[in-house]
């Protein structure tokens, strides 16, 4: 069933614009006669605990973990709530405290990984609010969770998560949306939030349109051993992610750094033979990754920027770094945009590489095991 595609994960990949329109589905509410808002079905009656709730955790592996990470920001802000990020095996190595006052959030795509689940039934025994975000109806995590939303992204087969990501993010965006629904000093921020959910499919439908240019990225780094990403705010998670899909399925070493620890240790890697992506989309940390490119460029290192469209020139005004141009979103949502052609590129890699995309070494879809 991959249709006119020859991998499931090129054809999730590709599938984005309707999985996202299948996820806000009924739960984006448009402006006019009514305030614009959103309705989670699964949580409304639970967002007054969860708006009072002390903290929230967000608990997951791989993919999961980083949507979290990439949606922690907006949480934070529209919900004034202290948000803590958990990879499920660390907290239950190291049974970290975890309170009633406390609300735990679950993000699995399978619903049925083993240290999320295991993670799930300790916050539970400790009397946290326990939230899933799943994308399979019945699953363990979706049953186990007092509460949750389904993100509906459909059916996904390859082992990189790709479309459950896009969902994931989207879904966590809406829930920072229904916490923060109760505060008048931010609710224009929200509508713009909302005004762009609804452009978000149009605009990953545009920004698919890179794919030849990702394919000849991917030519120019098949030979590579390594490929650094460097990110930092909303765009975090974006580094870790390439950097995850990279490494999972075209068996190139890649690391994700956070920009802002750059002088910490990873400058002393940068040389004019390693390859480094750096994301540098406009909001309010770009004049910051503007700095991290001089400091890169002063070392000659070898530039792949990925700017807003029509910043080429600001970002790398010497035009010596390769440019990927993306179309602007509120910065919340931008990170769904920005993964998309770092998918691609990463697909287009293992294809070149001879590898096998949706079946990689070593790895399972569903990590049932510990
Ligand atoms: C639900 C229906 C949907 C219907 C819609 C109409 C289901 C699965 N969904 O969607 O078909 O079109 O109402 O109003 O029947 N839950 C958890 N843990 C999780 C995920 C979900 O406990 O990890 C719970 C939710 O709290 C909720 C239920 O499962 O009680 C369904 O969640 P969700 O599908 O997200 O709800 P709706 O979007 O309202
Ligand atoms: O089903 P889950 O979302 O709980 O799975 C978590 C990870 O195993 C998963 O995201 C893994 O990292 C993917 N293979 C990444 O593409």
């Amino acid at each position: 069933k991959k249709g006119n595609f020859e991998h499931f994960m090129q054809k999730e990949i590709h599938e984005q614009p309707d999985s996202l329109t299948m996820t806000m589905r009924g739960r984006l509410i448009r402006g006019e006669q009514r305030v614009k808002g959103v309705l989670l079905g699964g949580l409304k009656d639970h967002l007054r605990t969860i708006r009072r709730s002390r903290r929230i955790i967000f608990i997951g592996c791989g993919t999961s973990y980083n949507a979290a990470l990439a949606s922690r920001p907006i949480i934070e802000e529209l919900s004034g709530v202290p948000v803590t990020m958990e990879i499920a095996s660390d907290l239950i190595d190291r049974q970290g405290p975890i309170y009633r006052e406390d609300t735990a959030i679950f993000v699995s795509q399978s619903g049925e990984t083993a240290d999320t689940l295991q993670a799930l039934e300790y916050a539970r025994a400790n009397g946290a609010l326990c939230v899933g975000i799943t994308n399979t109806v019945g699953s363990a995590i979706a049953r186990g969770t007092h509460c949750g939303v389904h993100i509906n992204a459909g059916c996904e087969i390859g082992v990189a998560s790709t479309k459950a990501y896009t969902s994931q993010i989207a879904v966590i965006i809406m829930l920072a949306l229904a916490l923060g629904d109760d505060s008048i000093s931010s609710q224009r921020r929200r509508e713009a939030i909302i005004d762009d959910c609804f452009n978000l499919p149009s605009k990953v439908r545009d920004v698919l349109k890179l794919d030849q240019d990702m394919k000849e990225l991917a030519m120019l780094l098949m030979e590579e051993q390594s490929l650094l990403v460097f990110g930092r705010g909303y765009n975090y998670a974006t580094a870790l992610e390439c950097a995850l899909k990279v490494k999972e399925v075209s068996l190139m070493h890649s690391e994700g750094i956070l920009a802002g620890e750059m002088k910490h240790g990873p400058l002393a890697l940068v040389d004019e033979t390693l390859p480094i992506i750096v994301i540098a989309t406009r909001d309010g940390s770009s004049s910051k990754q503007q700095s991290v490119i001089q400091q890169l460029k002063a070392r000659k290192g070898r530039l792949i920027v990925m700017c807003t469209e029509g910043d080429a020139q600001s970002m790398c005004p010497d035009g010596t770094c390769r440019v990927i141009e993306v179309p602007q979103v509120q910065d919340c949502l931008q990170p769904i945009i920005n993964i998309v052609p770092l998918q691609l590129l990463a697909y287009h890699l293992t294809v070149l590489r001879g590898f096998n995309v949706d079946q990689p070494r070593n790895l399972a879809k569903s990590v049932t095991t510990q």
